[in-house]
């Protein structure tokens, strides 16, 4: 089979290696790819919204399969363009991406469908938003409706905050349109977990749990991040829970999307927190996580394209998910700054020493070539994973192979996997 993977950071490179271990794919393309995913697959340069380049691009090259990793296309209805031009592809359509592209219609899912969630309430104009927070509990979520790189949530712990959160969202239009409308949700607390599922529209199997560490510095310190490491599995992520997870939310979700006419095919990445009330869902994506995917499919023991397959054709539930035993652990290797300001366009090296190592793996997420050498180019640059025995292995083999690497500026979190130990 030809198949192109669609997009270029750490998530498409851990589906591009997972995809070269399929027995049935002789040829991986990838659009636009990266310096890793280019020593797997032929890299092109077409944009990830530029659905007509890739379809014509698909055309040209005979594509069986397109993969599209990103939320930003799925939103935009790329999948529709392969499905529309007779392509195979693994990725929901439009009108089903929107369960991660509208947290207001994925909020009135959950309660339409007794979905457990945090009670919420939508607004569309500052004002009704302001006076709805005045009689509110503290602390309160704020949240754009719209995609907002991962930045539109923000946690207030007073009126005086969340009053500011509003101006922030809706008035300075900081998310743009994004921020039109916004959700006002409950605080819940708890322990978070990603768990990603594989779907066909009727039937859903949820992969190992996995958990990320979104802010920036040592301690759950700093700004936000698109991620700065994960570990699969969740300890805290029991089979009691799954199980409640499975007939609660999981296929309630499915079902639900089934009864909109919405059919979900791809990855459901069900974002949980699992409060003393039971698992409630934080939210949903429409695809893999980053960097939840360098975790979770290096553990997967199945050929990728038999399960992207099984769900494109509706026949998930004849196909078994087997994981290993093993932990793993990603910490993700950044530019000294990020997410803020930093410099790009260093010379990494060290990458060969991986080559040779099972269970060692180095993703790139923001790396190019430069006159044949790989040097950065972004924020977040390669994502070190490793497995092991147990979680704590796991995480001492990635902290050991990140000493592999250098490059000017490299800037890593030192704790990732580690507040498990301790709790
Ligand atoms: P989201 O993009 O909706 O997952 O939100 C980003 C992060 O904000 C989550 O991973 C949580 O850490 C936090 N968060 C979102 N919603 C809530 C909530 N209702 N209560 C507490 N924390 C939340
Ligand atoms: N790591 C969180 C996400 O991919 O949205």
């Amino acid at each position: 089979m030809n198949v192109l993977i669609v997009g270029g950071g750490g998530r498409e490179h851990a589906i591009a290696a997972k995809c070269s271990e399929s027995k049935k794919v002789t040829k991986l393309y990838a659009a636009p790819g990266n310096a890793g995913i280019a020593g797997l697959a032929e890299c092109v340069d077409i944009s990830v919204m530029d659905g007509d380049a890739l379809v014509k691009f698909s055309k040209e090259k005979n594509i069986d399969l397109a993969i599209v990793g990103p939320d930003d296309p799925l939103v935009a209805g790329v999948a529709d363009c392969f499905r529309n031009a007779g392509i195979k592809v693994f990725g929901p359509a439009k009108n089903a991406a929107i369960i991660e592209g509208s947290k207001a219609f994925s909020k009135e899912l959950m309660k339409k469908y007794n979905i457990p969630s945090a009670a919420y309430e939508v607004f569309d104009n500052a004002d009704d938003a302001v006076k709805y927070l005045e009689t509110a509990k503290m602390p309160i979520v704020l949240k754009a409706d719209g995609l907002a790189l991962g930045k539109g949530v923000l946690i207030c712990n007073s009126l005086e905050e969340a009053k500011e959160g509003v101006k922030t969202l809706m008035l300075d239009r900081q998310f743009g349109s994004a921020g039109d409308k916004i959700v006002i949700e409950e605080f819940m607390t708890g322990r978070e977990v990603s768990v990603l599922c594989y779907c066909d529209g009727t039937h859903i199997k949820p992969m190992a749990s996995a958990q990320d560490h979104k802010r920036a510095k040592d301690g759950d310190k700093g700004l936000n991040t698109g991620g700065m490491g994960t570990f699969s599995p969740s300890p805290f992520y029991t089979e009691d829970i799954d199980k409640f997870c499975m007939e609660h939310i999981y296929q309630p979700t499915m079902d639900a999307m089934k009864k909109e006419g919405r059919d979900f095919v791809g990855i459901l990445f069900c974002g949980l927190m699992l409060t003393e009330e039971g698992p409630k869902v934080l939210e949903y994506n429409a695809r893999f996580g980053d960097p939840e995917a360098q975790v979770v499919l290096p553990r997967m023991k199945n050929d990728i394209i038999d399960v992207m397959e099984a769900c494109i054709d509706g026949r998930l539930d004849e196909t078994d998910l087997v994981f290993e035993d093993k932990a793993a652990v990603c910490v993700v290797l950044a530019s000294d700054g990020y997410p803020e300001h930093y410099e790009k366009g260093f010379p990494i090296s060290g990458l060969e020493a991986f080559d040779d190592k099972e269970d060692y793996y180095v993703f790139h997420a923001g790396t190019k070539l430069d006159n044949g050498k790989t040097v950065t180019n972004g924020g977040r640059v390669l994502g070190v994973t490793a497995k092991g025995e147990t979680l704590t292995m796991a995480r001492e083999n990635a902290y050991r192979a990140t000493e592999w690497i250098s490059f000017e500026n490299k800037y890593m979190r030192h704790d990732i996997g580690k507040a498990i130990d301790e709790q």
